[in-house]
């Protein structure tokens, strides 16, 4: 099966929906899931009892912390990354380069690499967009190669997985 660098950052219906949504129809659709949350939505779907439904779905850990030095790298690199939902917080702090947690430096770490596909599907709420750096961010992005598209309310997260290329698995 193809690795999916699936990573989630603290989007509203998460809780509830980045395992039924993103995760298990990824697995339907042939790739076997990396994911990596950011600490918030780890904790959000910690107190909604989410990560064991998670970890069932692949046979790589869920992270959210960085390894130990000492550790191996328990994630291999993917060469497909589905970052949703993405909150306007970590689109913005990807756009900058900052990388303040595992989340942010799994897809930093690749961002710009010709031979690495990232899709964003962000959620945002409309005032972000009025945000003066919001338009810059979602260029630079897309300057990198990213496919940046906004999901949208009232349909299925699922919808962002046909951006992907074709599992190979
Ligand atoms: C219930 C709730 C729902 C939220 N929904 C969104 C959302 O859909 N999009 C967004 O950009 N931020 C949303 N936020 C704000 C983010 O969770 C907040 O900016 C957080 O710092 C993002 O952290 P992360 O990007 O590291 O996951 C929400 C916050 C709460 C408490």
């Amino acid at each position: 099966m193809t690795v999916l660098g699936l990573v989630g950052s603290a989007c509203g219906g998460l809780d509830t929906r980045f395992r039924a949504e993103l995760a298990a129809p990824a697995v339907a659709r042939g790739w076997r899931p990396a994911i990596t949350l950011t600490p918030t939505a780890h904790r959000w779907l910690d107190a909604a009892g989410e990560l064991d439904g998670l970890a069932a779905l692949t046979d790589l850990p869920v992270r959210s912390v960085s390894r130990l030095p000492r550790e191996p790298r328990p994630h291999p690199d993917p060469a497909v990354f589905l970052f949703a939902p993405a909150s306007a917080n970590s689109i913005a702090k990807l756009a900058l380069g900052i990388a303040d947690n595992q989340a942010l430096t799994v897809l930093g770490d690749v961002l710009g690499d010709p031979g690495v596909t990232i899709v964003a599907g962000y959620q945002v709420q409309d005032s972000r967009l009025r945000h003066p750096a919001w338009c810059r961010h979602l260029a630079v992005l897309a300057e990198a190669g990213v496919r940046v598209e906004r999901l949208e309310y009232g349909k299925p997260w699922s919808a962002v997985l046909d951006l992907l290329p074709a599992s190979t698995g």
